[in-house]
């Protein structure tokens, strides 16, 4: 049985997980504090757990051991973590998730995407003329984390305060529970004052739309805190690491590089198969077995706990012809990156426009970008929820 943990597997997961799809699809894991989840490597299991309405997401249908050890729900009924459509079911999950789905308008999007175009522009401007840049710092990491203030209608001059509670959460694998609980509150409370000051000055922005439902009696103020409190976590972190990893799979592929530069190779088709190929989100979030099922052959028993590969999923050559190589434009569109079933990813759309604009600016800006140094020394997120890299030096050439 191959390691699923250490920086061998957080540099390459890919053999461990092929070695589980080929011996092993349904495997027992063991996790911290006695608990442990079953691991779903196939994609034909992972489409089948994804949709399978048995397994619940709400932390209260994990077994006792599960919900002590704290995984699920790190603190106690912490109401941005319990009330936020991630960890919901029907009715609220669909009642919620509806609200929000119709707040990422085309219009609200489209005016995303112009606003986007532009902050990229003003980023790589800045780093012109260095020479040198960090593209997780200088382009990655700011662009989804203004679009996303700017989303929900969160003043930019706050980010700075933002990112040092968000930083914690992100790294939340390798801490302690204090020290996450403590940036937790620093998060809630940030969201708080978000809140009432957007109450007392609404404008046209997702959070102040989100307010009027709430005022509306459709949505309750925990589930508003809780989803202002999802959208920052889930809309940030993915993105900067899918914009890192797609760079830095053009970087490995110079020809490939020189194809979009020259806009010989559509950018869309580009993102999409970096998703498919190295995306950011390693795996879904916890599922719980409500009722006895079977998946892939194993029984899974009412309270075990079910943590779907997507990376793995996006490598099975059962549905993906030569899996271990990117080739944008493949015909399969089947990739699980943004989920599937009831949770698929709120945002996909968005974050789609949010890489494809940053890589489409970078190559303008920079066709002679290369890696500042040998791709073996780059640092992994030791996370297994995201996968990237935490610094991606580069010279950005003439
Ligand atoms: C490339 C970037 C992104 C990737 C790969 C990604 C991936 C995912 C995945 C895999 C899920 C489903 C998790 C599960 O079923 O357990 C999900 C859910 C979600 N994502 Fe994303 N995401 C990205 C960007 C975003 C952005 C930009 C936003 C918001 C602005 C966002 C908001 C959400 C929300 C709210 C959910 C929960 C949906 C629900 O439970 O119904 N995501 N995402």
């Amino acid at each position: 049985m191959p390691q699923l943990a250490g920086p061998e597997y957080d540099a390459n997961p890919y053999p461990a997980l092929a070695w589980l799809r080929d011996n092993v699809p349904i495997q027992r894991v063991e996790l911290p504090a006695g608990a442990w989840t079953w691991f779903v490597t196939r994609h034909a299991d992972a489409v089948a757990a994804l949709t399978d309405p048995r397994l619940a997401k709400s932390p209260f249908c994990a077994n006792e051991v599960f919900q002590q050890a704290k995984l699920g729900l790190p603190f106690d009924n912490r109401s941005s973590l319990v009330h936020n459509i991630i960890n919901q079911d029907q009715p609220d999950h669909g009642r919620v998730r509806k609200l929000v789905t119709s707040a990422f308008s085309p219009r609200r999007v489209e005016r995303l995407r112009a606003r986007t175009q532009e902050l990229a522009d003003e980023l790589l401007e800045t780093i012109a003329g260095r020479g040198e840049a960090e593209l997780i710092a200088d382009l990655a990491y700011p662009l989804p984390t203004r679009i996303i203030f700017e989303l929900l209608g969160a003043p930019q001059e706050h980010i700075d305060e933002f990112h040092k509670h968000a930083a914690v959460i992100d790294s939340s694998s390798m801490l302690a529970q204090d020290e996450l609980r403590v940036a937790t509150d620093g998060l809630d409370e940030f969201i708080a004052d978000l809140v009432a000051a957007k109450r007392r000055t609404p404008g046209d922005d997702l959070l102040s739309e989100l307010i009027e439902h709430q005022s509306a009696g459709l949505i309750s103020a925990d589930e508003l805190t809780g989803m202002a409190f999802l959208l920052l976590v889930a809309g940030q972190e993915t993105t900067v690491a899918a914009i890192g990893n797609t760079t830095l799979i053009l970087l490995r592929r110079p020809e490939l590089l020189t194809a979009v530069c020259r806009g010989d190779l559509s950018i869309s088709a580009v993102v999409e198969e970096a998703l498919r190929f190295d995306g950011p989100v390693q795996n879904a979030t916890w599922r719980y077995a409500v009722e006895p099922l079977e998946l892939g052959g194993q029984r899974i028993e009412p309270g075990e706990t079910v943590l779907v590969s997507l990376l793995s999923a996006n490598r099975d050559p059962a549905v993906f012809t030569s899996p271990d190589e990117y080739l944008p434009g493949r015909p399969e569109r089947a990739g699980l990156h943004f989920g599937r079933g009831a949770h698929y990813c709120v945002g996909a759309s968005l974050a789609r426009i949010e890489v494809e604009i940053a890589i489409a600016s970078l190559l303008r800006r920079f066709p002679g970008l290369e890696l500042a140094l040998p791709f073996e020394e780059l640092r992994w997120w030791p996370s297994p929820i995201t996968r990237g890299v935490y610094e991606l030096p580069v010279h950005l050439g003439r």
